[in-house]
């Protein structure tokens, strides 16, 4: 997990498993991304990991409405409002739509709905995110949620994976036509049954390794494009 220079809303599980504090700190501190993050006002390094993928696959445009599943800090929803103009700074260019949920508190974010304390698997807050879409539909749901690390590998992958499930499940529904759906995952044996999973409801599916996702974490970011939901349902 990264570090984040949003003190008060610092992920609670912020000390990747297996990786000293000291060296932990020796290696934020050398990290070129928790600088430029500082320099360019994003809460948390993850910024450049979005902005990486939306450089590369132009995901996000003015006027879009974009659900981020676990937002805290909330530097995705920092780079989401800017790309779909969401405090309508830009008035020449249509206003767009971020809505950030968290477990954990989220200070505000100009422009965007955050949705703090609020479990993403849970009925409840998916109905609250209904409500703030009203008859919209979005046109990108992210997933940077990671959950609580044990230590175990096989039991932090197990239980991501059935984040990114809950993910694609409420994607059904909430997500346009021709819609993307990114979801960050960490690899391990069950990453073919989800990538099957979003074949099955997207036209295009791809694994994402960006810049800044470091090369020693096993994290990887599934991106499904075209989505189209179920052709024929089960
Ligand atoms: C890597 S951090 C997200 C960083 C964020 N993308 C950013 O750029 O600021 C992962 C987050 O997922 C959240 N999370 C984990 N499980 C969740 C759940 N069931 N519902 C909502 N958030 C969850 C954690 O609380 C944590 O803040």
């Amino acid at each position: 997990m990264d570090i984040c220079n949003f003190s008060t809303a610092l992920p609670k599980h912020a000390k990747k498993p297996g990786v000293s504090s000291n060296e932990w700190l020796r290696r934020q501190r050398k990290d070129l991304y928790v600088k430029q993050a500082g320099k360019e006002n994003y809460r948390c390094r993850s910024a450049f990991k979005l902005k990486q993928i939306n450089d590369r696959f132009k995901i996000l445009k003015p006027g879009h409405v974009v659900i981020d599943c676990g937002a805290a800090p909330g530097s995705w929803c920092q780079v989401a409002a800017q790309e779909v103009n969401a405090d309508g700074e830009d008035v020449s260019q249509p206003r767009g739509t971020v809505i950030g949920i968290d477990l954990q508190n989220m200070a505000p974010i100009d422009g965007v709905h955050l949705l703090s304390l609020c479990d993403f698997t849970s009925e409840g807050t998916q109905n609250c995110i209904r409500n703030i879409l009203q008859d919209r539909k979005a046109d990108v749901l992210l997933s940077d949620m990671a959950p609580a690390a044990t230590g175990v590998k096989s039991h932090n992958h197990e239980a991501i994976i059935k984040l990114c499930f809950s993910v694609l499940k409420f994607g059904l529904s909430v997500v346009r036509e021709g819609g993307t759906i990114v979801c960050k995952l960490w690899t391990g044996g069950d990453q073919p049954r989800l990538e099957k999973a979003m074949h099955a409801i997207c036209e295009n599916v791809r694994v994402v390794k960006p810049d800044a996702s470091r090369g020693d974490s096993a994290e990887i970011f599934l991106m499904g494009r075209g989505f189209r939901g179920f052709r024929n349902p089960p």
